[in-house]
């Protein structure tokens, strides 16, 4: 497989990254997760900017985030991916520190870029049936809005998830659920759609935007409000949405840790908004 590596289309096995790099030792960088529908690339410039925000917040002086696009088609053309769905990978480091510093490098440093495509398919059977989550204390940091490398609190909740048969942990934070270990959380009540608002504790994912933006265009009530654990059991429908899950119902809910007085959530199959929905953005996605 091509990647693009700090300015060359190279072959992966080719692609040496210093064992200086920041990204390497201090988990110091961005990155993005974009899908490629087999015609284009999906809502490209929300990513880019999110891309770029997150550029900002750490002050890495990336100047070619513009030019993002277009590597993304060479590489899926040079991999052959041409109609093919795909996830297209960007990384972007603050480049290295040698010796190990934790301070910013020179101004002269530059940034390491790291670009890579693979085939993907969906989890067609989750977005069928459902999926199991787990709800457990969010211990992250205080800026969940930036999309860091920095993701060891997600990686353990989800292994704390797979270790308990779910697929997805829903994090929960000050007496309100914020979202999944990699998606945002939606919830339906009498109708209506629910999810947490905006916040420095929640990433503003790209497929919540969408999803908000098609309900609101379909005459279907979202309010962006704070969702208490403690009344998850009077909700009726529950999903997590993302990039690479799309709209996945969630048809169980077990509070491992005891944070409410309801140990496990069940609904027997996926709801009729949240397959309402689900088809409402593949429409969308694959228009
Ligand atoms: N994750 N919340 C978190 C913590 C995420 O990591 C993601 C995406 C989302 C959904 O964002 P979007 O709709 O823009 O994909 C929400 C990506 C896919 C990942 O880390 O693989």
């Amino acid at each position: 497989m091509f990647v693009f590596f700090n300015g060359e289309f190279i072959e992966e096995e080719d692609c040496k990254i210093s064992p200086y790099d920041r990204g390497f030792l201090f988990a110091d960088g961005v990155y993005e997760v974009v899908k490629y529908t087999g015609k284009r690339f999906f809502e490209f410039d929300s990513h880019l900017m999110r891309l770029k925000t997150g550029l900002e917040f750490l002050k890495i002086n990336f100047p070619g985030v513009n030019k993002l696009s277009e590597i993304g088609y060479e590489l899926i053309k040079r991999n052959n991916l041409t109609g093919m769905q795909s996830i297209l990978y960007i990384q972007i480091t603050r480049g290295e520190s040698n010796p190990r510093e934790h301070l910013f490098p020179g101004k002269d440093t530059l940034p390491t870029i790291l670009v890579n495509v693979k085939g993907f398919s969906n989890k067609q059977i989750e977005k069928e049936i459902g999926i199991s989550a787990i709800l457990t204390e969010d211990f992250r940091w205080s800026k969940c809005c930036i999309k860091t490398v920095s993701l060891l609190p997600n990686v353990l909740a989800l292994q704390k998830a797979r270790d308990n048969n779910a697929s997805e942990a829903i994090f929960v934070r000050d007496g309100y659920i914020t979202e999944g270990t990699h998606t945002n959380f939606f919830a339906v009540k009498d109708g209506c759609l629910l999810t947490p608002p905006l916040s420095d504790f929640i990433l503003p994912g790209i497929t919540r935007k969408i999803i908000i933006k098609l309900c609101r265009e379909i005459n279907f009530p979202v309010f962006e409000e704070n969702i208490s654990p403690f009344y998850l059991h009077t909700l009726d429908e529950f999903m997590i949405v993302s990039t690479k899950a799309d709209v996945t119902p969630v048809v169980r809910i077990d509070d491992i840790n005891n944070i409410t007085q309801v140990r496990r959530i069940v609904k027997t199959c996926p709801g009729a908004f949240t397959l309402k929905i689900q088809r409402v953005l593949d429409d969308y996605i694959n228009q």
